[in-house]
This record gives structure tokens, C-alpha cells and sequence, in this order.
């Protein structure tokens, strides 16, 4: 008989072969998965356990935003690692995680298009979210001694039900495939794709070259906010230390910050889920 799929059984996800995601604790409830993680560095055996919560009370999103997801809907996870990077490549650690986060998207749904949206959102090929990294780093000396990656994945969030300001630049994994989810199983794909990406970097192997073809800005126009104002140009790709290239009417520009806040072609984007 074959085994029934128990979308509660978030064991499932964890292999003791990984260094990351070695064991999953999962929270029907809980503030930041972020913080948690963290916690777990202070802990025996801390490093890599993979916190997933149902729903956060206090989800965070990148540059001071929060992160909404219905409850027991999407796929919220945080591993938090002591990584063992170059210092030289330690700015690639989201790129990194965004390559997993799209690996493991596109075994479920391989021809939603899905690509990388710097600096490390998964979008669709129309340029529709579907996925955000929140990456909290400590450094000492130069050298990045603690990382934590959170990760959240529209898994089974219908658009329907979608904040309308949402939905006009999100998906989800079920809405691209017309089918549910099963998030212990995605799960467990992203732990092994995220485990083999810190890797390979930790080996000194920078996901550069593939995130260069993930890339769904290429050659594209866009306005990216800086903070303080915002730039207008050409996408001519991507530095080898993740900063994106941009071609201005005032000259070529590496950005190593910033928020692609509008894309001319094929439609704008907003800021944030
Ligand atoms: C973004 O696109 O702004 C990043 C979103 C990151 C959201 C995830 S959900 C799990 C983890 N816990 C958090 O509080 N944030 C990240």
C-alpha cells in the first residue's frame, strides 16, 4: 500500500545526513522563525535545525517589512548555521539560498518560468512572487560568524484570497500548478538544495555563474530604490560578488543594496509581499 502523505508530519522533511535540516522543529504558532533559529546557535546541536512555524505573529520581510501568510497555508522555515565562508564570499549567501529556494520550487512546478529577482526574491516567469529570503547576518573581524536564512513560500495561498495589494504581485506554488502542496515534502527538498549550496560556497564554489542564468532582471529596465532615491537603467547583470550591474544615463553602477522597486517591461512591481 503506498504511504499516505501526512501534511502534519513535518519529520518527514529531516535527514540526519544533512548538516542542514538534520531535524525540523515545527511551531503551530510562533513570532519570527528568524528568532528562533538564532536561538537554536546557543543550543547543542543548534546549528542547522530547520524551525518551521504554521503561522509568525511577528513575520519579518526584508528592509523593515513584515512577511503575511495566512496561517497553516504556506511554507515558513529558518535554519540558522555558523558558516564556514570566505570572507570574499560571504555576500553571496543569499544568492546561494536563492538558488535552493528555486531548486526545490522547481521540482514541484518546472514550467511556471520560475527565476531569480535580485537581490534574492523567486519570482514566476511574469515576474509574481512566490517566494521571499530574509538572510540575518552577524560579523566579527570582517568575517561572517553567524547567518540566518529565513525563508517563505507561497505554497497553497490562493490569489483569491490574496490582499488585493498582494495578490497584483504575488503567486503561489498552487496556483501555478493547479494542485496543493505538500509542504513537508517541499520542505525536504529545499533542507537538501540549501545544504548543497552552503556546500559548494563553504568549498569556496559561489553560485555566481548560476544565479547569472536564474537572473529575471537580464537586460531588463528597471527603477531601484537606494534607500534615499531611487536609479533608473538597464540591467547588464550580475558583479561576482552578487552586486547587481546597471547600466544609468550617467555611466555603469554596481549595487550591492537596493530594491528593484519598478520593472518597465513587462509591468511595474511593488515592494514587498
Ligand atoms: C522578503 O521577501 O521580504 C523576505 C521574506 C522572508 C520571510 C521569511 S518567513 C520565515 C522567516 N521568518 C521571518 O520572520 N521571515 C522569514
Amino acid at each position: 500500500m503506498p504511504r499516505m502523505t501526512d501534511e502534519a508530519d513535518w519529520s518527514r522533511a529531516a535527514d540526519p545526513a544533512r548538516r542542514i535540516g538534520r531535524s525540523v522543529e515545527f511551531h503551530p504558532e510562533i513570532g519570527s522563525t528568524n528568532d528562533r533559529a538564532r536561538a537554536t546557535l546557543a543550543e547543542p546541536d543548534g546549528e542547522g535545525l530547520a524551525v518551521v512555524a504554521d503561522a509568525q505573529t511577528a513575520g519579518r520581510g526584508r528592509r523593515g517589512r513584515g512577511w503575511l501568510s495566512p496561517p497553516g497555508v504556506n511554507l515558513m522555515v529558518s535554519v540558522a548555521l555558523r558558516p564556514r565562508v570566505q570572507p570574499e564570499l560571504s555576500s553571496l549567501l543569499g544568492l546561494a539560498a536563492a538558488l535552493a529556494v528555486r531548486d526545490a520550487c522547481a521540482a514541484v512546478a518546472p514550467s511556471a518560468g520560475l527565476a531569480i529577482r535580485w537581490p534574492n526574491d523567486l519570482v514566476d516567469r511574469d515576474g509574481l512572487k512566490v517566494a521571499g529570503i530574509l538572510i540575518e547576518t552577524v560579523l566579527a573581524n570582517g568575517r561572517l560568524v553567524e547567518a540566518v536564512i529565513g525563508i517563505g513560500i507561497n505554497a497553497n495561498w490562493s490569489p483569491d484570497e490574496m490582499p488585493a495589494e498582494i495578490a497584483e504581485r504575488a503567486t503561489s506554488l498552487m496556483s501555478l500548478t493547479g494542485g496543493p502542496i505538500d509542504r513537508p515534502a517541499l520542505l525536504g527538498r529545499l533542507l537538501t538544495a540549501l545544504d548543497g549550496e552552503i556546500q559548494a560556497l563553504e568549498r569556496g564554489q559561489g553560485p555566481i555563474r548560476r544565479a547569472r542564468a536564474a537572473s529575471w532582471l537580464e537586460g531588463r529596465d528597471v527603477e531601484i530604490d537606494l534607500g534615499g532615491h531611487t536609479v533608473a537603467g538597464h540591467v547588464a547583470g550580475l558583479v561576482d560578488d552578487g552586486s547587481l550591474l546597471v547600466d544609468t544615463a550617467e555611466g555603469r553602477i554596481a549595487l550591492a543594496i537596493g530594491e528593484v522597486v519598478r520593472v518597465m517591461d513587462p509591468a511595474p512591481v511593488g515592494v514587498s509581499q
